[in-house]
């Protein structure tokens, strides 16, 4: 007999991270082929169904354009093809990734206005109001993160599209759908959003690597008046490819388009949008039931306070420095679970920065999955000593069960 420890991690490792996400066996097993044809064939033929159920998970009957990028490249996608240089964005901002696509803006040499609401703030629409209300017509676009995978702040496109008609502003709203894609409702055209930015590795549950933007006719035209796009990133051949080729403008990202091509089957036409959403919006439930639970007894605290701003796809947590690092190495050795860490909370120097950390709940991802991860994280709790209040477990098993 051996004299170690025994480790209870042993096992299939599940990494609960907001993204990249748990790719289904379907979509690996779809990309496991040899080199396929780019000439002509199946790779080409499914084009038009792949391109139409994108459109179905964003909700939109206009365009889609597939970047061979990450998220980063789908930020800069569209906005080279909507505003040039000096011209002047307004970003709404509850999270780092806020900031980033407002960074990245400044980067590319628009004029950049930030509203910041802090970190464990919703959006203030009379603020947003009345700053529109006063614009001359100089804000060309207004960007924003549906939901804001740092802070797990969900924000409200739908009621920003109100207070945009309101007081009559024709900006194009540009929305970062890169968390939510998948996860949390999304109504393209319902919502006027002129624009949205998705990425695969995340609610689409196929490795990193495709960049993803829808955009509406409106956004079509604007492209139009803009002098210069740049020929990568230009949205135009790709969205109307006249051959194979030009949906990528270079080589086409094979079997990426075969894992999506599987991932969206298993998304749109056999479990349907209208599941999903559902799916995720009953576990993340059971996330915070636990969470909140956790919080009676000890440090446990969501990011979001209120529940009708909480995204569907990951939940920001607070425990106090150390113990957020402390836990998520502990449940990565001793129980075969990797949490995502705390994100732009407090800069990383900080020692703080240690009592963040965050739970995926998005794309590939059942009950047995959060339930199990919610057991772990109790369990670490328990075997850390830290301070939490008795019975997440079964507060969440009560979601799950439909019984609360
Ligand atoms: C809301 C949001 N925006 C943008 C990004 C950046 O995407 P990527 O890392 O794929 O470039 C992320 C990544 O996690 C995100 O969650």
């Amino acid at each position: 007999m051996s004299d170690q420890e025994i480790s209870l991690a042993a096992g299939r490792h599940y990494l609960a991270i907001p993204g990249p996400s748990v790719m289904p066996d379907r979509v690996l097993n779809a990309m496991h082929v040899a080199a396929p044809n780019i000439y002509t064939g199946p790779l080409l033929d499914m084009m038009d169904g792949l391109v139409a159920d994108l459109k179905a998970v964003a909700r939109t009957k206009h365009h889609v354009a597939i970047y061979v990028s990450n998220g980063h490249g789908g930020w800069e996608a569209s906005l080279v093809n909507t505003v040039a240089p000096g011209e002047k964005v307004l970003v709404l901002v509850n999270g780092m990734f806020g900031q980033g696509w407002a960074n990245h803006a400044m980067g590319l040499g628009l004029d950049v206005e930030i509203m910041d609401f802090g970190k464990r703030a919703a959006w203030d629409f009379d603020k947003i109001s009345a700053r529109l209300s006063v614009d001359q017509g100089q804000i060309k676009a207004i960007l924003c993160a549906h939901v804001d995978t740092s802070t797990s702040y969900k924000n409200d496109l739908q009621r920003l599209r109100e207070v945009m008609d309101g007081v009559g502003h024709d900006a194009l709203l540009l929305a970062d759908c890169i968390a939510s894609m998948g996860c949390d409702r999304f109504e393209m055209d319902a919502w006027g959003v002129d624009v949205a930015i998705s990425s695969s590795q995340k609610g689409l549950m196929t490795p990193p690597g495709l960049g993803l933007v829808w955009f509406n006719d409106k956004a079509a035209e604007r492209q139009k008046s803009l002098k210069q796009v740049s020929p990568y990133w230009n949205w135009v051949p790709r969205a109307n490819p006249e051959g194979f080729y030009q949906y990528f403008n270079g080589t086409a990202p094979t079997h990426h388009l075969l894992g999506l091509r599987e991932a969206l089957t298993m998304l749109v036409h056999e479990e349907g949008m209208e599941n999903a959403w559902a799916r995720h919006e009953t576990l993340a439930r059971a996330v915070w039931a636990a969470c909140g639970v956790w919080g009676q007894g000890g440090p446990v605290e969501m990011q979001v306070p209120d529940a009708v701003d909480r995204g569907h796809a990951v939940t920001g947590v607070s425990i106090g420095a150390p113990s957020g690092t402390t836990l998520r190495d502990w449940l990565s050795e001793n129980m075969g679970v990797t949490l995502g860490i705390g994100l732009g909370i407090v800069p990383p120097n900080d020692p703080e920065w240690h009592g963040h950390f965050r739970i995926g709940h998005m794309g590939h991802v059942n009950a047995h999955m959060v339930l199990g991860t919610l057991g772990a994280i109790d369990t670490g709790l328990k075997a850390l000593g830290i301070p939490h209040g008795d019975g997440a477990l079964t507060a969440a098993s009560r979601i799950c069960a439909g019984q609360a």
